[in-house]
């Protein structure tokens, strides 16, 4: 059963506008696979569409440009060390998901795998291949076709950073296996 709820797709780019860590989630022929990621940002408004770097030379690549699908989900602070785990081995090397017993759910519109526990918020994602860029660059473009948010911490289109979902916030990596947490919030007062 899940606690998640279902994310308005004009509100989707949102989730990755302030720029988290994400992991890649993307299954193929019986494998299922997962990688971090520190690079994706929104690039259309509607249909909401984004960018992500995935390196050619991965596992996910591999499995994204058999299923032409993959998930972006949000880890909170209590994943820094899996996020970083899964960011520094391969899919060819090991089934990551097994490894670390990450549970997953199927996507509602792709059935691509989605992790929740620990996670704020997911984005499932049509492939947009881009034949003549495909040798020359890592960006991947994709379309978002379902996105669910943990309501305690994304709801009606907005993020609330608290003390209380502090284990939600997300994460921002500096290299190294270093990271910052967001939270500290600020509005923007009107200037006169
Ligand atoms: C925190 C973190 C962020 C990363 N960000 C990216 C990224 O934005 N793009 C990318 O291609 N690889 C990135 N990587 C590296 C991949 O996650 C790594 O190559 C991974 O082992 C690929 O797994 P796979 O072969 O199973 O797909 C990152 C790694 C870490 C630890």
């Amino acid at each position: 059963m899940s606690h998640f709820v279902a994310v308005d797709l004009s509100h989707a780019s949102r989730l990755i506008n302030h720029g988290p860590t994400v992991l890649v989630t993307s299954a193929h022929g019986g494998r299922a696979n997962v990688m971090a990621a520190a690079w994706s940002m929104p690039v259309e408004f509607t249909p909401p569409r984004i960018a992500i770097v995935i390196d050619k030379k991965t596992c996910t690549r591999e499995l994204i440009a058999a299923s032409g699908a993959f998930g972006v989900c949000l880890p909170g602070t209590t994943l820094i060390d899996l996020t970083y785990a899964v960011g520094s081995t391969s899919g060819r090397e090991v089934d990551k998901f097994e490894r670390h017993g990450i549970r997953t759910r199927p996507g509602p519109v792709l059935g691509v795998p989605l992790i929740e526990s620990g996670c704020a918020a997911w984005l499932e994602c049509r492939w947009l291949p881009e034949p003549r860029a495909e040798d020359l660059y890592d960006t991947c473009f994709a379309e978002v076709v379902a996105a669910a948010a943990d309501p305690r911490i994304f709801s009606e289109g907005h993020w609330t950073f608290r003390d209380d979902n502090a284990e939600l916030q997300t994460i921002h990596h500096l290299g190294g296996g270093n990271f910052v947490c967001a939270g500290g919030t600020r509005k923007a007062a009107a200037l006169p």
